[in-house]
Order: structure tokens, then sequence, then C-alpha cells
């Protein structure tokens, strides 16, 4: 379970930090995304739980013209997506759930991977519907199960305490919207939602020493990061060291990679011009 305080804490500095190693480890499933939200219609973008921007960015980049937006929760991630900006795209630090753009209904909503941590999903996607265009549409990914994510339990030999996160049901986490019917039920006020399977490398170490990259990515993000944070020094150094040992089998073409399967979900708001 990731919280919304969590993200406005700890989880969402260290992502602010690793913003150029969490892109790379969505690089695979991005072009999925922004080929589907290129066949939708929309001028006036809202980016849920954009982090550190890279999609609303993408977005601005493939649609000049049009008003991009990217909220999130951690005012961390915010800071980086302003920094790294070229234009484009304005980004609001605000939680989703409370979120109305002082400029104008969205008539698209678009996210990657920031949809699943929401406290409450059904009276987010309300607001979010209430808020939005009528009629407007909504394309985000999602992980699917951990079962189909090696990345998330490839330590669990390591760390037995690391159970992978209940597919079903409502704790905010990676794996929250794994199941399609869960997804359904939490869409409160959007109507007509489709899932598109996508399977993508999860890159997780690149560069000169490929497996030293993913012990530092690791160390920070997902669900090791945490549980290595309360070893002392020397615990945390001989896990590391047994981490280096599984991820050398998965070092192929220069990257420590693992596969990765996600939804890309697409939906349209009930609120019609009535
Ligand atoms: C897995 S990260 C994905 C970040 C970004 N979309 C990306 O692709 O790099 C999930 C993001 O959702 C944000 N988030 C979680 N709950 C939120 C909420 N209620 N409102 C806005 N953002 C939220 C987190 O702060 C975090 O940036």
């Amino acid at each position: 379970m990731t919280t919304g305080s969590e993200w406005q804490a700890r989880v969402g500095r260290a992502w602010a930090d690793e913003w150029r190693r969490t892109d790379r480890s969505f690089a695979g499933l991005t072009p999925h995304l922004l080929s589907a939200i290129a066949d939708e219609p929309g001028e006036r973008v809202l980016d849920l739980g954009c982090g550190a921007g890279e999609l609303s960015l993408a977005v601005a980049a493939m649609r000049p013209g049009a008003r991009v937006v990217g909220v999130d929760v951690s005012g961390d991630l915010i800071a980086a997506a302003r920094a790294r900006s070229v234009g484009g795209a304005v980004f609001h630090h605000a939680d989703a759930g409370a979120f109305v753009d002082p400029d104008g209904q969205p008539d698209l909503l678009v996210s990657r991977h920031g949809v699943m941590f929401f406290a409450d999903p059904p009276a987010v996607f309300r607001h979010l519907a209430a808020m939005a265009a009528p009629a407007a549409r909504m394309v985000f990914s999602c992980f699917r199960s951990p079962r189909e994510n090696l990345w998330a339990r490839v330590f669990a030999d390591l760390f037995p305490a690391l159970e992978p996160e209940p597919v079903i049901r409502f704790p905010a986490g990676p794996f929250a919207f794994a199941d399609p019917a869960h997804v359904e039920c939490c869409l409160s006020g959007w109507r007509d939602a489709t899932f598109t399977p996508v399977d993508f490398q999860y890159v997780a170490g690149g560069g000169d020493d490929p497996v030293a990259d993913a012990i530092g990515f690791f160390s920070r993000i997902g669900p090791v990061a945490a549980r290595l944070a309360a070893l002392d020094n020397p615990a945390r150094a001989a896990m590391q060291a047994a981490m280096a040992g599984v991820l050398e089998r998965h070092l192929q073409g220069g990257v420590v990679a693992f596969p990765a399967a996600a939804w890309i979900v697409r939906a349209t708001s009930d609120r019609s011009d009535r």
C-alpha cells in the first residue's frame, strides 16, 4: 500500500530524485499509452498523478495548441516537473480528488500509472467526471497482476515478508487496479470502460554497471526500498550484495530488465450536456 501522505513525503521525494530512472522504467510502456491518447479528441488535457511530468510534456509536444495540465499530490514531483519543463504544459500541486482547473474544464484526462494510488477511487472519479467537460474521455495505464510483473516480486526470496500486494479491493498501490472488474466498480461517473493489455520491458538498470545501477534504483523505488532503508548499514550492504546475485540473472543486452504487464484503460464521462 502506498498512501497519499507517503507520496507527499518519502516516496514522492525519492521519485523526484529518481525521475530519469523511473521514466526509463516506463519507457517501454509510454509509446502504447501515447498511441492510445493519439486516437482521442481533446484540446484541454489533464494528466492525473503526473509525477515528474513526462507524459504531460509528451502529450503537449504531440498536440501543439492544446492546453495540457499536470496535477500531482507530491510537491517534490511538481517541482521536478516544472524544472524539466521546456514549456507546453503547466503543473499544479494538488490532489486529483479536489482539483478544479480554474482555466476551463478538461475534455481528455490521461494518466501513466497515477490513478491506482487514490485513497477512495470512486469518490475521486466521481469528482473528475463532475469537473470535466460533458462526455470527456479518459485514458490511463495501470499494472496488471503481480504474477505478470516480475519486477515487483524478484526479491521475494530475500525479503520473505515481501508479499505482492493483493490484486483486489481498495488498498492504494501499484496493483490496486489489476482487476478490471474492480476498476469498473471504481469508475464512478464513467461508462464504457475498455481494457487493452500491453506488455513491456521494465528496465531497472543500465549504463556502465547495470547491476549496480539497478541496485541503486531498487534501493530508492519500489517495494524493497523501505525495507532496505530500515536495515542498519552492514545488513543493508549484505542484502544489496544478495540482490546483485539475483539481478545478474536478469542482465541481458546491457540492461537489467523484467517483464511487465499493464492495462490501457479508456472510458467516457457519464455527464451529458443536459
Ligand atoms: C507511480 S507514480 C506515476 C507518476 C507519473 N505519472 C509517471 O508516469 O512517472 C504515481 C503518482 O501519482 C501521484 N498521486 C497519488 N495519489 C494522488 C492524488 N490523490 N492526486 C494526485 N496525484 C496523486 C503520486 O504523487 C505519484 O506522482
